[in-house]
């Protein structure tokens, strides 16, 4: 079947590019090595790498397998599989919801992101004292205007490549920047494993401690391998749809995975050792990249300045490439014979902005931080809404369409089409892993974090 819009990408390395444009984000780099750090370290790692391969990976492939055969976006995909179900568009709803929640809070995040890269740049970050960074971020974040600016300037950078389209825009601009990326990352590694006393920061993150991996850790271990393979809420659904008809699928995704994992371990490699060797505190939570680093970069003098500008800049795109992901699926659920893929992109950027603006107001003692949803201040309902609850849900309910309510016949068929030698074997496992030990792993889970 051919895609509704009739676009996609061009070739396998490019939807790979793509896809773990999508992958690789503020979840690897900002947020996967401090949760490491605090759950155990490498306890917390054990318990990931399972996650991430064993459901993350199991989930990625079946999306594609899901989008692939319809060529629809994930509202359509589900009821075209299964006629008779109609019902089952509503978990390809609770998707799109979800990437809307999400993109709202990724952009307040990108936002601040981009304002570091701003001040790096410009040397405001280099003229802070360094017990001045905490309030210098706190009073940055709850002010009114500045964040604002910086997340509607993001979100520009994001519809223009939506516009630009899937092949045109997407692809084109993660073929260029995760290469990039990952040079950018890879020099980060050598000059933080290079300082004195840089071993510490690796047993920090390397070193398993059970003690600290508790309940509500595997849970936060699951959230994490979920988001940071987006996974879950449909986007791979999205990007599936736009895979060359003979790309192998199994291949694909495992490519992407190993290279989300890659770059959040190597995340954690260029930060902690650093953050060590400066004698910083590393558990200052979601600060760590804005309270902390600038610290660190600040004792390197001048050549720090321009590690502050090459890891602000870094995030920065590392979270466009996801925030594009984000904003390709509720355009291409929007757009269709009557409205057009460039009006789509622009309406959606503009419902998304007002939910950012909001939770960016409610941050610290930001104008709407009074106002309380269950007794949480929006933005910190966002964040647990998105990062530890909707993804497992939404995770659940795919697998189980994929493994208990889809054809058999068409899986084996979508995962046959081409150049599937030697993988074999591994097709019979897979479709083991996700119909039962995917779904059975997730319930638990999830049950487990909710209940305890
Ligand atoms: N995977 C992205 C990250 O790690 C976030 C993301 C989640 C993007 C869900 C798209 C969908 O930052």
């Amino acid at each position: 079947m051919s895609t509704k819009t009739g676009e996609g990408f061009s070739s396998s390395f490019g939807a790979i590019m793509a896809a773990a444009g999508s992958a690789v984000g503020l979840g690897n780099i900002w947020r996967f090595p401090y949760i490491c750090g605090k759950y155990g370290g490498g306890a917390f790692l054990l318990v990931y790498i399972c996650f991430v391969f064993l459901i993350g990976m199991i989930l990625m492939m079946s999306e594609f397998v899901i989008g692939r055969r319809t060529g629809e976006d994930p509202m359509k995909a589900y009821p075209l599989l299964r006629p008779h179900r109609p019902q089952w568009k509503y978990v390809g709803f609770l998707g799109l919801v979800t990437c809307f929640l999400i993109l709202a809070i990724y952009l307040v995040i990108s936002g601040w992101t981009l304002n570091y890269f701003w001040e790096s740049l410009t040397g405001t970050l280099a003229s802070i004292p360094d017990n001045g960074f905490k309030e210098h971020f706190e009073s940055f974040a709850s002010s009114t205007f500045r964040p604002v600016i910086f997340v509607i300037a993001f979100l520009v950078f994001t519809t223009l490549v939506i516009i630009g389209g899937v092949e045109k825009g997407i692809e084109r601009v993660s073929k260029l920047l995760m290469p990039f990326l990952v040079v950018l990352l890879l020099v980060m590694c050598v000059r933080s494993l290079t300082l004195d006393g840089a071993s510490t920061g690796l047993a920090y993150l390397f070193q398993p401690d059970f003690s600290k991996l508790t309940g509500e850790g595997v849970l936060a271990a699951l959230g994490q391998a979920l988001f940071s393979l987006s996974v879950g809420m449909g986007v791979m659904i999205v990007y599936g749809s736009y895979l060359p008809v003979d790309d192998n699928i199994l291949k694909t995704s495992v490519w992407i995975t190993i290279c989300d994992f890659a770059i959040a371990i190597l995340s954690g490699i260029a930060i902690f050792p650093a953050v060590f060797a400066c004698g910083q505190n590393p558990s200052e939570g979601p600060g760590l990249v804005y309270q902390v680093l600038p610290v660190v970069f600040n004792s390197f003098g001048n050549i720090g300045r321009i590690f502050s500008i090459v890891f602000f800049l870094l995030l920065s795109l590392a979270a466009l490439t996801s925030a594009i992901s984000l904003l390709e699926a509720l355009t291409q659920w929007l757009s269709g014979e009557k409205i057009k893929r460039t009006p789509s992109a622009i309406i959606m950027s503009l419902m998304v902005i007002a939910l950012a603006i909001a939770a960016s107001f409610s941050y610290g003692d930001g104008i709407l931080s009074g106002m309380k949803i269950g007794g949480m201040q929006l933005f910190a309902l966002l964040d647990k809404l998105t990062g530890t609850l909707l993804p497992p849900i939404c995770a659940l309910l795919t697998i189980i369409f994929f493994g208990w309510f889809m054809k058999k016949e068409d899986i084996m068929d979508e995962l046959s089409n081409h150049g599937t030698l030697g993988i074999g074997y591994f097709k019979v496992f897979y479709y083991f892993l996700s119909r039962f030990v995917a779904p059975a792993a997730l319930l638990i889970v999830l049950l487990a974090g909710i209940l305890g």
